[in-house]
């Protein structure tokens, strides 16, 4: 036997011993719970890839919100079906989009609560891709090519139209260079200079995401998102992608997907680590635990707080997940 004093054992004996030298505190502050708004009264459509998650009509979010708000979970992400899509998206940027009418009614019912928007046009276009298409007048592109500073311009009528509607931080998610500056000059030059931005800086093509295609009916209708969203084999460029951000005035840096990511999140934390870090724990992640535990193969409400956990003990500050309300309440009873 080899006969060590060194007992790493001592210091989890008791559940309070535990307690008193655990590194990593989730708290419901840590989360940002995104939500899918749909038109009409009293909808509230589950989706089918996504246990416990339905789109809602304006009236069931300002429900969800207060449950979420009174659970201490102090932000929502808000992504908007719209009723008609067209091939740039002109909801996006309307007075009575999906998106602006949530908000107000939201910032309406619960003034505190923090609403970011994302900041988006697969959701809006009908051909369901980030941006607008090469429709051959760019004949150096390839047809159906998603063009950068085109989409750039839409973008800036869409976070001046959701920061119009009361949003308090707008984030956006299409990996478009120059979306960060872009945007912030659009946002001082309407007045909103105070208004912070939550650039998903670091975003992967990933196929994690799609579970949310379904929810958000944003599924590209051809090709894929390779030529803007990053390669999952890359981490060099998560530091160029998010050094670009900082320089244009991000505020918060984004990581996404998280689970498959946590070497990412960490990396990026230490090279920046005076912006608040955000994970979002994605569609995909979600869907493994709930579909495991509905079989019986693993207990979801375990591996649920062991990946948030995971995620803050990566470096993120805040996490953006699907979990929000299961995670808080266990929480608040633990
Ligand atoms: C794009 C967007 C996506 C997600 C958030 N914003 C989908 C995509 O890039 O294809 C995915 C989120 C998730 O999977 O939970 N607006």
């Amino acid at each position: 036997m080899f006969d060590s004093p060194i007992r790493p054992r001592r210091l989890r004996h008791t559940p309070t011993l535990r307690r008193m030298v655990r590194e990593t505190q989730l708290t419901p502050s840590d989360f940002i719970y995104p939500l899918f708004i749909v038109h009409g009264d009293g909808v509230r459509n589950p989706i089918a890839s996504m246990p416990g998650i339905s789109q809602l009509s304006v009236d069931m979010a300002v429900t969800e919100a207060q449950q979420a708000w009174e659970l201490g979970i102090p932000a929502l992400m808000l992504f908007g079906i719209p009723d008609e899509k067209d091939p740039v998206g002109i909801e996006n940027f309307a007075d009575d989009g999906i998106i602006q009418r949530a908000t107000k009614a939201i910032k309406a019912a619960i003034p505190d609560m923090v609403v970011v928007t994302d900041v988006c046009l697969c959701e809006y276009t009908d051909h369901g891709h980030c941006g607008v298409l090469n429709d051959g007048t760019h004949i150096h592109l390839p047809e159906g090519y998603v063009l950068n500073d085109e989409t750039l311009e839409i973008l800036q009528k869409v976070v001046v139209s959701h920061a119009k509607a009361g949003a308090d931080i707008v984030a956006p998610s299409g990996m478009i260079d120059g979306m960060v500056g872009s945007i912030r000059v659009a946002l001082d030059s309407a007045g909103f200079e105070h208004l912070p931005i939550m650039s998903y800086a670091v975003k992967y093509a990933s196929a994690f995401y799609g579970p949310f295609r379904d929810a958000a009916d944003g599924a590209p209708k051809f090709g894929d998102r390779k030529t803007h969203q990053m390669d999952p084999a890359n981490t060099a460029e998560a530091i160029r992608e998010a050094e670009l951000d900082v320089v244009e005035g991000a505020d918060f840096l984004m990581v996404k997907p998280a689970l498959s990511y946590l070497d990412i999140i960490r990396t990026v934390k230490d090279e920046f680590p005076s912006l608040p870090m955000v994970a979002y724990n994605v569609s995909g992640e979600y869907a493994m635990v709930k579909a495991a535990a509905a079989n019986g193969w693993l207990d979801g409400e375990s591996v649920m707080m062991e990946k948030l956990t995971s995620i803050k003990r990566a470096g993120a500050d805040l996490i953006i997940t699907y979990h929000a309300i299961e995670a808080a309440k266990m929480i608040l009873d633990s």
